[in-house]
C-alpha cells in the first residue's frame, strides 16, 4: 500500500500512457517552475518521464520577455543542459503565468509595432539559452477586462510568433526548430471569450488545457469540491456539468481545436478545505475556508497517517481524503491511470502535468 501511494504521479502517467503503446505518439508535457522556494535540482530530473518540459515563468518587462529574477537564467542553462543526456527532450520557456496580470500581454497586443518588438525579444532569449520554443500563459485574454478585442489581437500575436518560428530552421536537419504552445483555460465561458478558434489552432503546435481548479471555495459557494474531476456527477446541473475534464476538454474540440493539439491537464497538487462539520465530509459539504494547496508529497504523508480516511468517487473518478476537519481533493495512481486511459481512448495529443515541483519523488 505504501508503495502505491508514494509513487510519483508522473511516473504512473508514463506507465499508463507510454509503456502500453511502446511507439508512443502521445506527448507528455511537464511544467517545471523556476521559483527558488521549491526549485528542483535540474540534474536530478529524469528527462525520460516527459517529452516536453516547460520552464516557467518568465515575465514581460517593458514589452519584452525577460527572466523573473536576473539569476533565473542560471537555472535556464542548467535545465536546457538536460538535452545532452535526453536527446529527444524538448525544453520550452513559458511567459506569464497565473501569478501575473494580463496587462503586459494586453499592451503588447495593442499594435503590430509592439508585437514585433516582443517577438524579436522572444527570439533572442530562446536562442541565447537553447530553448526549443515558447509557451504563452496569459490568464486570460478578454476575460474580466474592458478589452474584448484581445480575443483577436492575441491571435495576431500568435500569428506573428508563428511566422518568425517558421523562419528559424534547425542547422542539422533544416527543419523548423521552435515550438509554440499556450496554457489555456478549461472553463467554458473563459474559453468562449478568450480564444479565437479555429484561427488560434492554425498557429499553435499545441495547447495545454488547465483542466484543474474547477471548484474553488468562495463566500458565495462555501462548499467542498473536486480540483480535477474526470467526469461530472449526476447531482450537478446546468453550468456545473461542465466543471470536469471530460466536458471541458470536449468543449475545446467543439470550438475547433484539433484533438492531437490538445494536452490534457493533470495536477500534482491538491485543493484543501477546512470543513464546517466533521459529520458532512463528502463533496458539496459546507466548508469554512480553502487552505493552501497541498503538494502530492504532503498528501502522501497525510495518507500514511492512520487517522486519515480516503475515498474514491466512483462518478468523478478522483479521490478525496478527510483528516479531522481537513478535506483534500487530489489525484492518485488510480485517477491518473483513468485520465491516461481517457486521453488514449479519445485520441487526444497527450497530457500536461502541473507541475514537476509538487510531484512526489519517493517512489522506488
Ligand atoms: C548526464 O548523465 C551523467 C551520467 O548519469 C551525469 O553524470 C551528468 O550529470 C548528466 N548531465 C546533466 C547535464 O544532467
Ligand atoms: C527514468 O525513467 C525511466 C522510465 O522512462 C526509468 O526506466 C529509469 O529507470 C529512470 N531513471 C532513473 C535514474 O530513475
Ligand atoms: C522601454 O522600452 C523603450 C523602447 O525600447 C525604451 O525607449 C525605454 O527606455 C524602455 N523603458 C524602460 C524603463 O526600460
Ligand atoms: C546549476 O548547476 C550547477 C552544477 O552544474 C550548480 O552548482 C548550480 O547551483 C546550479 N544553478 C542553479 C541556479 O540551479
Ligand atoms: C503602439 O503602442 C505604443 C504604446 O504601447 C505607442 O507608443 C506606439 O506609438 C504605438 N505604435 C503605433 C504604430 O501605433
Ligand atoms: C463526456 O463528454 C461527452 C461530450 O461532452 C458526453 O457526451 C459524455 O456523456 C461525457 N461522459 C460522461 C461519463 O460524463
Ligand atoms: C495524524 O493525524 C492526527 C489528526 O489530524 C494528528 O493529530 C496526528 O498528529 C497525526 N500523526 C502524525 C504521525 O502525523
Amino acid at each position: 500500500m505504501i508503495n502505491v501511494i508514494t509513487k510519483s504521479l508522473l511516473f504512473l502517467l508514463l506507465l499508463n500512457i507510454h509503456f502500453i503503446q511502446i511507439e508512443s505518439k502521445f506527448q507528455r508535457v511537464c511544467y517545471l517552475r523556476v521559483d527558488s522556494s521549491q526549485r528542483i535540482d535540474a540534474q536530478t530530473i529524469n528527462g525520460s518521464l516527459c517529452t516536453h518540459i516547460i520552464l516557467g515563468f518568465a515575465d514581460i518587462v517593458n514589452g519584452t520577455v525577460g527572466p523573473h529574477q536576473p539569476n533565473d537564467v542560471l537555472y535556464y542553462q542548467n535545465v536546457t543542459q538536460l538535452k545532452t543526456n535526453f536527446t529527444d527532450l524538448k525544453i520550452m520557456l513559458s511567459v506569464g503565468g497565473g501569478g501575473s496580470d494580463g496587462s503586459g500581454f494586453h499592451q503588447i497586443c495593442s499594435n503590430q509595432t509592439n508585437i514585433d518588438r516582443f517577438v524579436s525579444s522572444v527570439m533572442d532569449l530562446l536562442l541565447k539559452y537553447n530553448f526549443d520554443g515558447l509557451d504563452i500563459d496569459w490568464e486570460f485574454p478578454a476575460w474580466n477586462t474592458p478589452y474584448p478585442q484581445d480575443k483577436y489581437t492575441f491571435t495576431q500575436l500568435l500569428k506573428s510568433l508563428n511566422i518568425q518560428f517558421e523562419r528559424q530552421l534547425n542547422r542539422v536537419d533544416n527543419r523548423r526548430q521552435l515550438l509554440l504552445s499556450c496554457a489555456v483555460s478549461a472553463i467554458i465561458n473563459v474559453a468562449d471569450a478568450a480564444y479565437d478558434m479555429p484561427e488560434m489552432a492554425k498557429y499553435v503546435d499545441f495547447v495545454n488545457v488547465m483542466s484543474y481548479d474547477f471548484h474553488e471555495f468562495t463566500p458565495f459557494w462555501p462548499f467542498t469540491g473536486y480540483n480535477s474531476p474526470l467526469y461530472g456527477r449526476k447531482v450537478e446541473k446546468t453550468y456545473f456539468t461542465f466543471l470536469n475534464t471530460n466536458r471541458s476538454v470536449n468543449h475545446w474540440v467543439t470550438l475547433g481545436m484539433s484533438k492531437e493539439k490538445i494536452m490534457v491537464g493533470i495536477p500534482t497538487y491538491g485543493h484543501s478545505y477546512q470543513l464546517a462539520s466533521t459529520e458532512h465530509t463528502g463533496p458539496d459539504s459546507a466548508a469554512i475556508a480553502q487552505l493552501q494547496d497541498m503538494t502530492y508529497t504532503q498528501i502522501c504523508a497525510l495518507l500514511r497517517n492512520t487517522s486519515t480516511h480516503s475515498y474514491f468517487d466512483a462518478e468523478a473518478k478522483v479521490p478525496y481524503l478527510v483528516s479531522g476537519d481537513l478535506w483534500v481533493s487530489y489525484d492518485d495512481s488510480t485517477s491518473v491511470a483513468l485520465k491516461a486511459q481517457w486521453i488514449r481512448d479519445n485520441s487526444f495529443g497527450g497530457s500536461m502535468t502541473f507541475d514537476l515541483n509538487t510531484d512526489d519523488y519517493h517512489y522506488k
